[in-house]
């Protein structure tokens, strides 16, 4: 009885008793600098024993990890994070997304068929230093269900690597206590506190800026490196992968990349090592496609010569929707980033922002009875996106020449039913929030329901219960919540090891392997898989060896 009992309370407080070893605050560390070299001061002709492509979110930690015992080159096409001041801080993380795509800007810009525009990072650290920083682990089912065999000891070790060196835990802002409460009002329960777990329930997490404002994405993972193994190439373009072959098959035995002067380079990696694609979901099955490795009748029509078939490679690409409710407050409220997600068991994920707005038109003064000016708006925003989804699509080359062109993507937004069904129960969720006492305080005028808000147009229906007009809600304020997948699926294009199926010494890391995207938030999850594939290279390279 006692042991049973016991059993129950573990169950219940498990997640409060949770060892939380996150980083302590400190200013951004940029001893990584000591590795980067611009592309074009490289040799160009080189030799290494690994070569890693895409210094992203999930390039950075395997990068560092092999550089542990192996000869490392990252090629990255951006430049270094500290060329461009606003993705260094919080308060950037707007006025970065919404800069003018010069083609060197770090947040590059791309409009779906779909007809929804999207976004992807181009700068070292890749998208984790353009993002919004909410850090939460993957859900026990997506372990299930990812085609990979995990051993969860080296999971969590993994996991603690990088929380322990880029993840924060900072002290709620005002809207996101009051968006919380509002969440545990609405049912969103019970109320987690703080995790890294994903947990149904509500929680605060992790984030990869800290107290102070500052991001500490990926980037920051390469110090954990050995530096004099670790050669990271920015402003480095690559083109294509190379193959040779003997009777053993094709192998990926180096890249070729382009400097900013437009002179080509070729990296080689040395025998028993390997190239590593690691340059997100759109760039990874691009560069496969350009390297020949796809669909027999779409690499004709682009007259690129096989190396191996694979009719999975730039399928099955996914983007979960994302659904907002945006409304002005009658006050100054502090911008925040999210820290807080609802996690209900219909997996649907609830996380908010608020933010300060430029607003361009006359407005009468009497909307700002607290003083705040017309000029400079607070907004608050919840937003909702569900697990899954279920619906894809698919991505082609429009350029073979030209790795610069970027590929077209559709990602079928709500094509499978299910994901609209998912999308109403969400933002049923959201319509129940708005009529709780949290928050009454964000209301112009004391009206009973959703009356006293000032929504910026357009808002959900104010009957929640009708599915016709809850569903045209959806399809028609659909947009991205940045957590596009896919296009390497595992099972599909890439095997439980990440190994490119059809050819040798060629891997895949990163969001291209996903069938579904993990958690709440994809960043943890990926970044953890840099680290675990690269500590079972390494494994398997050492036992190789014996
Ligand atoms: C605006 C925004 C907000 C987000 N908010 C969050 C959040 O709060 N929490 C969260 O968990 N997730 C968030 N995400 C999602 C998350 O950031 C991404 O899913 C994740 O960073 C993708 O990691 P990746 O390793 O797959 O690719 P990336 O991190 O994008 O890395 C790919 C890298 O490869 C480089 N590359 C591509 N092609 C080439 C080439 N040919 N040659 C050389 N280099 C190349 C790119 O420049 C890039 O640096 C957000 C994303 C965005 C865009
Ligand atoms: C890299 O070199 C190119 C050309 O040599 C130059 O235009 C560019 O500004 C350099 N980038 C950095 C980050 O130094
Ligand atoms: C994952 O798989 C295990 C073993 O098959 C099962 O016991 C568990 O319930 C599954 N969990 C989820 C969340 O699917
Ligand atoms: C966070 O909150 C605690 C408890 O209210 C307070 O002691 C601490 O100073 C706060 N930290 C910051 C950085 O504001
Ligand atoms: C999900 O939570 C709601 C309350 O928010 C509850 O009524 C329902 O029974 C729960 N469903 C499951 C499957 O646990
Ligand atoms: C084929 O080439 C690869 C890569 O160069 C090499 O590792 C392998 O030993 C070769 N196999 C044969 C049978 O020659
Ligand atoms: C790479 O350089 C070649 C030769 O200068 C040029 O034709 C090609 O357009 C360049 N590609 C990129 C991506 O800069
Ligand atoms: C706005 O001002 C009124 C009257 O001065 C005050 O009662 C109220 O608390 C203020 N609201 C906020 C959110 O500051
Ligand atoms: C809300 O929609 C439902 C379903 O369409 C309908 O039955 C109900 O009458 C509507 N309620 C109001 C108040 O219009
Ligand atoms: C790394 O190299 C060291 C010696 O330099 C060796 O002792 C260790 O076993 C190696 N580890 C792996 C994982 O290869």
């Amino acid at each position: 009885m006692g042991a049973l009992l016991l059993f129950v309370l573990s169950l219940i407080f498990n997640h409060r008793l949770e060892v939380l070893a996150l980083a302590t605050s400190s200013d951004h560390d940029f001893s990584y600098l000591e590795s980067v070299y611009n592309a074009s001061d490289l040799p160009l002709k080189e030799e290494y024993d690994y070569i890693i492509v895409g210094g992203g979110t999930a390039g950075c930690p395997l990068a560092a990890t092999l550089s542990a015992n192996y000869s490392v080159l990252v090629l990255e096409r951006g430049s270094v994070p500290s060329s461009y001041p606003l993705v260094l801080t919080a308060n950037g993380l707007l006025a970065n997304l919404m800069q003018e795509d010069d083609g060197k800007t770090p947040a590059q810009r791309f409009t779906s068929e779909d007809g929804v525009a999207n976004v992807r990072g181009r700068v070292l650290g890749g998208s984790s230093m353009i993002n919004a920083g909410f850090f939460s682990r993957a859900d026990d089912q997506f372990y299930n269900e990812s085609g990979i065999q995990w051993d969860m000891d080296m999971v969590e070790k993994a996991y603690q690597w990088v929380e322990d060196t880029i993840v924060f835990s900072s002290n709620l802002s005002a809207f996101q206590s009051i968006f919380k409460q509002a969440l545990l009002e609405a049912g969103v329960g019970p109320d987690n506190e703080f995790s890294v777990q994903h947990i149904v329930g509500t929680k605060a997490s992790g984030s990869t800026f800290d107290d102070q404002g500052r991001r500490h994405g990926a980037v920051e993972l390469l110090n954990r490196g050995e530096l004099k193994n670790l050669r990271v190439a920015v402003e480095a373009y690559v083109e294509k992968i190379i193959f040779s072959s003997n009777t053993s098959g094709f192998f990926a035995t180096g890249v070729i990349y382009n400097d900013s002067n437009g002179k080509t380079h070729e990296a080689f990696a040395r025998d028993g090592g390997e190239v590593i694609l690691s340059a997100g979901a759109i760039g990874s099955p691009q560069l496969l496609l350009l390297s020949g490795v796809g669909p027999v009748p779409h690499l004709s029509s682009h007259a690129i010569p096989v190396i191996s078939q694979n009719p999975d490679v730039g399928n099955h690409m996914a983007d979960n929707p994302r659904n907002n409710v945006n409304m002005v407050v009658p006050f100054a409220l502090d911008p925040s980033v999210p820290q807080v997600a609802g996690i209900t068991n219909d997996s649907n994920y609830i996380q908010a922002i608020s933010s300060v707005v430029p607003f361009s038109f006359p407005q009468p003064f009497s909307l700002f009875p607290n003083g705040t000016t017309p000029l400079q708006l607070s907004v608050a925003t919840i937003v909702e996106k569900f697990s899954g989804p279920l619906s894809s699509g698919s991505l082609r080359l429009v350029s073979s020449a030209e790795v610069k062109v970027s590929p077209t993507v559709r990602f079928n937004y709500f094509e499978e039913p299910e994901d609209l069904a998912r999308c109403v129960r969400g933002m049923r969720k959201v319509g129940d929030m708005l009529r709780t006492d949290a928050m009454e305080g964000l209301k112009f005028e004391d009206l009973e329901g959703v009356e006293g808000f000032k929504f910026l147009e357009p808002s959900l229906p104010r009957n929640l219960s009708d599915d016709a007009s809850m569903e045209s809600f959806c399809r028609s304020t659909v947009t991205t919540y940045w957590h596009y997948h896919g296009g390497c699926v595992v099972g599909k294009v890439v095997d439980a090891d990440l190994r490119v199926v059809g050819t040798n010494s060629l891997r895949v890391v990163d969001g291209s392997i996903f069938n579904t995207s993990p958690g709440t938030n994809p960043q943890a999850t990926l970044m953890m898989i840099g680290r675990y594939i690269g500590l079972k290279m390494l494994q398997e390279r050492e036992a190789a060896a014996k």
